[in-house]
């Protein structure tokens, strides 16, 4: 995934596109780069690395222009080298365009565009974009072709979008048309930001909303051309549409560290706020009747045979939370899938299937092509297959919210830490209380199990603060530690086990370090040969079913000199065993893994921390991921 922003209008255009990259270098910071238009000509300065290099080059480079394009790349064709940096352009250089996404037809088009004498410089796929527009220019003005109705560049645009195959979203300018800065969407977010004689565009709203929160939202096959006077939209057709723009309502969507040293400590303190938030979403305030104010219809659920969960990384860990609450709590079975495996080995349809998307950025690739196969599969059969599509995401606005009919919407806020914290705990909270719907629905549960589950849930957001309060210090400590470790091993079972997982995975991604989420019991089946002194091993223990067995595979863990960590209440017994224990509130366990995945979280910030490492925004990775 990449960002793209653009302005238009009466400020200094470099430094309004900076501060647009700054709050979408969650995308990709491979390289960043922007292109502006300035006394008829085409300035353009990349840089390769993160947003700071291109930074201090801009500072030595005078850039009055008031129009421009910028780019922040995760890198899909091409090495993250300057030559592969957006802004690309053509080889006059005329037009300069920004691209977030692939297009996949890009070969063809090269072969042709070079048999046509244009040559390329970079090895990606967006520099045909620049080259196809100019030789549509050339081409229009050449056979003096009137375009009675838009601009010349439009046009070109438009014939351009035209010929790509693929996802992408593009933002062009034009040395010769000064005040037009053209965008198109297919398949990857555009939303455009009007504020009184300025206009922006982005791939996100957090680049638009420290200047205005009146966004019009490009959908697929639409494009717009944004001038100092205001915005024209139509179709990739050429049709005009007429769109009303609307106005965000403002949540924790800042993009503002407010003292943390990192978003993601930041994001990890956030998150008794965002279980309340959830809570107050989620619940009715109501005393009488069903709790559950998730306000799905009852179709989506009548004769309900199974349910399938579709994610990838952290979203599927949350998903595998979501089977155990289901299947425990409303009796229904439910299977998980990687997203990316189901694409290409789909189980055979069932009828009566409730599908789940879930993905917090509602951008994943995998996770979406997933889903609209299901659709497809299903709508060609008869009706008990019919498809019935539910996703979870934190952006109401994404890809994913206009692929499924009924969502539910994660109010976790933006979430500006690569590694996802936050937007999980909001996706366990949806989990819970879609389990307490089916489960009331179903009849599985009596109102009285009802109500202690969601009075333990109320309870939830002081005991995070608990934790939290408890343990940043501990944590913080125990973490040097830790500095040098090359393997950990994570344990959980049951409900803990998707934990587990996280837990790892949350090492793994932000300080290098190899881990390994394991089912408790399972470790004596081949992984427990890992095991000596220089191997710590976390191990979650929650009184409930597995309690005494979890602490004797930790027991066992200890047998083979590895370093014990406990994530489990404090009492004798857990006090003797663990070498260091980080001690959570005793709550039932069905309810502990919001619980027990702080103490991991922590662990894995502050050890990235301690070692230095860019903990917002590790190295190959990016927040979402928009290619396959
Ligand atoms: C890990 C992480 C990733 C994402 C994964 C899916 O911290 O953030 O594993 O969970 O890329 O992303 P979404 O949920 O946006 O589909």
């Amino acid at each position: 995934m990449c960002g793209i922003v653009g302005y238009v209008g009466i400020q200094s255009a470099s430094e309004t596109l900076l501060e647009g990259l700054r709050h979408l270098e969650y995308r990709g910071y491979d390289s960043a780069g922007i292109a502006t238009v300035w006394e008829g000509e085409l300035h353009c300065v990349r840089a390769k690395g993160k947003l700071n290099n291109l930074r201090e080059k801009l500072e030595r480079i005078e850039m009055p222009a008031r129009i421009g394009i910028g780019h922040t790349r995760w890198a899909t064709h091409g090495k993250p080298e300057e030559c592969n940096a957006h802004p690309h352009r053509d080889q006059t250089n005329r037009v300069a365009v920004v691209q977030n996404g692939i297009i996949e037809n890009y070969r063809e088009l090269k072969q042709e565009l070079q048999a046509k004498g244009y040559t390329f410089v970079s090895e990606t796929d967006t520099e045909v974009i620049p080259h196809l527009i100019t030789n549509l220019l050339d081409q229009m003005q050449s056979a003096n072709e009137l375009v009675d109705y838009t601009s010349p560049l439009t046009e070109a645009v438009r014939r351009t979008v035209n010929r790509l195959e693929g996802a992408f979203a593009i933002a062009v300018i034009c040395k010769e048309y000064p005040d037009e800065l053209v965008v198109a969407r297919q398949q990857a977010p555009l939303v455009i930001g009007l504020a009184g004689g300025e206009y922006f565009c982005a791939s996100d709203v957090p680049a638009i909303l420290p200047y205005t929160n009146t966004v019009v939202k490009l959908e697929n096959g639409e494009m717009a051309t944004l001038t100092p006077l205001g915005v024209a939209i139509s179709s990739f057709a050429g049709d005009r549409i007429i769109k009303y723009p609307h106005v965000l309502k403002g949540n924790r969507m800042t993009a503002d560290k407010q003292g943390f040293r990192h978003y993601m400590l930041k994001e990890i303190h956030e998150q008794p706020d965002v279980v309340r938030d959830c809570l107050s979403t989620y619940l009715s305030s109501q005393s009488k009747g069903s709790p559950i104010a998730l306000g799905l219809p009852d179709d989506l659920f009548t004769d309900l045979q199974q349910v399938q969960i579709l994610a990838c990384g952290t979203s599927w860990h949350a998903s595998l939370v979501g089977k155990y609450l289901i299947e425990q709590l409303a009796s229904l079975p439910t299977t998980v899938h990687y997203a990316s495996e189901y694409r290409y080995a789909p189980s055979p349809l069932l009828p009566q299937t409730l599908m789940i998307g879930v993905t917090q950025s509602g951008e994943t690739a995998d996770t979406l092509a997933a889903l609209e196969m299901e659709h497809k599969r299903r709508t060609q059969r008869s009706t008990e297959f019919r498809p019935r599509l539910l996703g979870i995401t934190n952006r109401p606005e994404s890809t994913l919210a206009q692929l499924v009919p009924h969502l539910i919407v994660t109010p976790a806020g933006i979430e500006m830490g690569v590694a996802a914290t936050k937007t999980f705990t909001a996706q366990l909270m949806a989990f819970y209380i879609l389990a307490l719907d089916l489960a009331a629905r179903r009849q599985t549960l009596t109102p009285e199990r009802m109500e202690e589950i969601v009075v333990g849930l109320r309870h939830i957001p002081t005991q995070i603060e608990q934790v939290l309060y408890q343990q940043s210090t501990v944590i913080e400590e125990l973490s040097h530690r830790f500095q040098e470790t090359q393997d950990f091993i994570f344990l959980g079972r049951g409900i803990n086990f998707p934990i587990a997982l996280e837990g790892a995975l949350k090492l793994k991604e932000i300080s290098y370090i190899h881990a390994e989420g394991y089912p408790a019991g399972e470790m004596k089946h081949g992984p427990i040969a890992l095991l000596d002194a220089k191997v710590p091993v976390l191990t979650i223990a929650t009184p409930g079913a597995v309690y005494d067995k979890v602490l004797s595979n930790a027991q066992e863990a200890k047998a083979r000199d590895a370093q014990l960590i406990g994530v489990a209440p404090q009492d004798e017994q857990t006090a003797e065993l663990f070498d260091v224990l980080l001690p959570i509130p005793k709550v039932e366990e069905i309810l502990s893994p919001i619980l027990t995945l702080l103490p991991l979280q922590m662990l894995a910030y502050h050890i990235a921390a301690t070692r230095g490492l860019d903990v917002d925004q590790p190295r190959n990775l990016a927040k979402s991921v928009t290619v396959e």
